[in-house]
């Protein structure tokens, strides 16, 4: 997958070279109501552009709006060669990376991530799409941003529950690659974070995607590592979504990786006392989610939902250790109802 990833220092200078690797014959800019507030200003200038603007919130990430971005295009006159930008958290990456990719059966887009989920996974891997039928991230393509711009300026703005939100993916990344990268995660004050510091771990956890998606871009194999946590995460996200309880997904995917680690360590020997330090930090930082043994059946069943599995067989992604990925592991009712068990 070729995207080309900067770690900007200038926004202005990295988003005119960006720009300038497409050649586009118009530009669009993609935001969201929020983004378009706070961020826009910081690259108005350097964009001569049609500005598209989409509702904030995972609720925006539907059919209609993506058709008011096909809409926006067609009406604003864009051709093959012309550029969108999304300037967003993961909502507007996603839906942003799919509208581009299918208009015209394609144009060329950029990412500028300005959340913390989005900078350390939604906009890295060329992973687009909306959710369809109350299922996240539902319909979609592989297609990969020509360039993704990470500044983590925009951090300084973002809330704490956000900021934890996309630290979840970071935790995912240090648990899948080295116990030095995990206990520099687990040790770090994410409540009052030292932005020089979260920098350079945006960077090392952002590399981490990188070679996994450079070894495996259309998820046939080790990409599936990246899915650590999402299938219980995912299951909780939508019993949420049905019971109209705002979750964020990065504490879903905390959440669901204390389950998947447990499911870990009685199936793969994953230790168990960095199990505990993991669930210890979870519970602080994340707190609990609350569901009742007859919500089991229904979890269970939005499970059978997730995109790895095949033939209805549920696929978790496990560990025998940090950083010894184990994927394709089937676990049955019974295992994950223990482990529901074990969460609660
Ligand atoms: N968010 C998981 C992936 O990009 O594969």
């Amino acid at each position: 997958m070729n995207q080309n990833i900067i770690i900007s220092r200038n926004l202005h200078a990295d988003l005119s070279a960006a720009i300038g690797r497409v050649q586009p014959d118009r530009l669009f800019v993609l935001t969201d109501t929020t983004t378009r507030d706070l961020c826009w200003p910081l690259i108005r200038e350097s964009c001569d552009a049609t500005l598209i603007t989409i509702g904030a919130t995972d609720e925006a990430k539907t059919l209609d709006s993506l058709a008011s971005v096909w809409t926006a295009l067609g009406d604003g006159g864009a051709t093959r060669h012309s550029l969108l930008i999304n300037l967003g958290g993961g909502m507007v990456t996603d839906l942003g990376g799919f509208a581009a990719s299918t208009f015209k059966r394609g144009i060329a887009y950029i990412n500028i991530p300005t959340t913390l989920l989005a900078m350390v996974d939604a906009s890295v891997g060329g992973k687009t799409g909306i959710n369809f039928r109350g299922l996240k991230n539902e319909i979609g393509v592989f297609s990969a941003a020509s360039s993704v711009i990470l500044d983590t300026q925009f951090l300084h703005t973002l809330d704490s529950e956000n900021i934890r939100s996309g630290y979840a993916e970071m935790l995912k990344h240090g648990l899948i690659s080295d116990e030095t990268m995990l206990t520099e995660l687990l040790g770090f004050d994410i409540f009052h974070p030292d932005f020089v510091h979260l920098k350079e771990m945006v960077a090392k956890s952002v590399k981490v995607k990188e070679r996994v998606v450079a070894e495996d871009p259309l998820e046939q194999g080790l990409r599936k590592a990246l899915n650590l946590g999402h299938t219980v995460g995912h299951a909780f996200e939508s019993l949420a979504l049905a019971e109209n309880r705002t979750v964020l997904h990065g504490y879903a995917v905390a959440w669901g990786l204390v389950c998947e680690l447990y499911l870990s360590a009685t199936r793969c020997g994953f230790p168990a006392e960095r199990l505990h330090q993991v669930a210890q930090f979870v519970k602080e930082t994340y707190g609990h989610f609350a569901f009742t043994c007859r919500e089991y059946d229904r979890l269970y069943e939005l499970m059978t939902h997730d995109k790895k599995n095949s033939a209805g067989i549920i696929n978790f992604t496990l560990l025998g250790g940090v950083g010894d990925i184990r994927i394709n592991q089937q676990a049955s009712r019974d295992d994950i109802f223990e482990m529901l068990d074990y969460y609660q």
